[in-house]
């Protein structure tokens, strides 16, 4: 077997169904799960009836390209969302459509690392598991930037010593962060940008979370944004994940794309051929009237909001926090170790939430994600208050 294989960490829900095993709830309270960030929101029907009409299509082999009209599609939604030159997105040389941003995300690090150089990769701690499973199969050494309340809950990228730059060949970023909810801004991003130039890597930056956000007036910035804003319009060394899982309510489509830089888009299509991951042609078809369509993305956030207002309501006379600037996640403190807090929030109230140590490694000393939880706001609004609730009454318990 491949050796890489056993450094792979367990699952945060297989850490979680370990530690709660024992417990047993009070039945006399429903359940309400917060600990998995899987959207829940109705999926637009227009979405669905197009995978109907489109199933047909299932008697041809798709292209690992995509068709022309999705990534036309695609184009014109990443220009407008964020105000890229006209023109600058070619749909033949900068987007590709993947299935899903978790497969990419892992497949674009098997893609770019060499491994003959002692390679490493650099990403966000807490964290979006694949980013580090991704490092570890390609063959390099994972790099956390702590994200804590010292750095904004953004990646500290001063205190990295110089020879950990010279060996970074790639960096995860993800704004709006997961679980941190936290947008980097665009000064932010280029002195990124200029780190990546001066230090020769690629940065992935993972921004399926960036249309759900509190502020209809101000979505967040991507990386492409920053880079076509300081004039860099070949994108190069940028390359952005996007998905409907979260934007349309569409997780089951496995459905999102990359764009960026043509070079390396050339160079993931080229891996993509062999690694076998075509996107179906039904899934083709909904995607493109997806991402041509903005009304259902607003209501989207609108039913976010009010949950968010709502549970902060709640909690916050008992509680010190507030809402995030994008996701749909509360990275809540906890008076207790993040463990205990959740193992007895579970039996005391029916509630799960994921211990933030679990999604987290300790890095420079500390685990950022300790006496942390995280609560995925995707759960109806009525469940969502009755979850409040119940860990308001917990808190105070405590
Ligand atoms: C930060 C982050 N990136 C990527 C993904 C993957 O989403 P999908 O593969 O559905 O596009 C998730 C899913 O939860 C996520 O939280």
């Amino acid at each position: 077997m491949n050796p890489d294989l056993s450094q792979l960490q367990p699952y945060p829900f297989e850490r979680l169904s370990a530690l709660t095993r024992d417990i047993e709830p009070p039945p006399a309270l429903t359940p309400v799960v917060l600990s998995i960030g899987e959207p829940k929101h109705a999926t637009p029907a227009f979405i669905t009836e197009e995978v109907i009409t489109h199933l047909h299509g299932l008697s041809q082999y798709p292209t690992t390209r995509g068709g022309t009209a999705l990534r036309e599609a695609i184009s014109a939604w990443l220009t407008r969302r964020f105000r890229l030159p006209a023109g600058s997105i070619d749909p033949d040389r900068h987007v590709l459509p993947v299935n899903g941003t978790r497969e990419a995300l892992f497949a674009f690090a098997q893609c770019v690392i060499d491994r003959s150089t002692s390679p490493l990769v650099m990403m966000p701690n807490p964290f979006y598991q694949i980013y580090e499973g991704a490092a570890l199969l390609a063959g390099a050494q994972p790099w956390f930037l702590n994200t804590v309340a010292a750095s904004g809950y953004l990646p500290d990228f001063n205190g990295v010593p110089e020879d950990v730059w010279s060996r970074c060949q790639l960096l995860y970023l993800c704004s709006p962060g997961n679980p941190t909810g936290t947008v980097q801004d665009i000064p932010g991003l280029q002195s990124l940008l200029e780190l990546a130039d001066r230090h020769d890597f690629v940065i992935a930056a993972d921004e399926c979370y960036s249309e759900i956000y509190p502020d209809e007036t101000a979505p967040p910035p991507g990386l492409l944004q920053a880079a076509a804003a300081m004039g860099r319009e070949d994108y190069r060394r940028c390359l952005v994940f996007h998905s409907l899982s979260k934007r349309s309510n569409a997780p089951g489509l496995r459905s999102g794309f990359v764009a960026g830089d043509s070079a390396l888009v050339d160079q993931f299509l080229r891996y993509r051929t062999y690694h076998g991951c075509a996107m179906p042609p039904p899934t083709q078809a909904a995607s493109i009237r997806a991402w041509q369509d903005e009304a259902h993305v607003v209501k989207n956030r609108a039913l976010y909001r009010e949950k968010f207002s709502a549970v902060i309501d709640i909690l916050r006379p008992v509680h010190e926090l507030s809402a995030p600037a994008g996701g749909f996640y509360l990275w809540l403190k906890t008076p207790v170790d993040d463990c205990e807090f959740a193992r007895n929030l579970l039996a005391r109230q029916n509630v799960t939430v994921l211990p933030g140590s679990y999604l987290s490694r300790t890095a420079h000393g500390i685990n950022p994600g300790q006496d942390r939880v995280r609560m995925a706001l995707v759960a109806p609004l009525e469940e969502c208050i009755e979850a409040a609730q119940r860990i308001k009454s917990y808190i105070l318990s405590l």
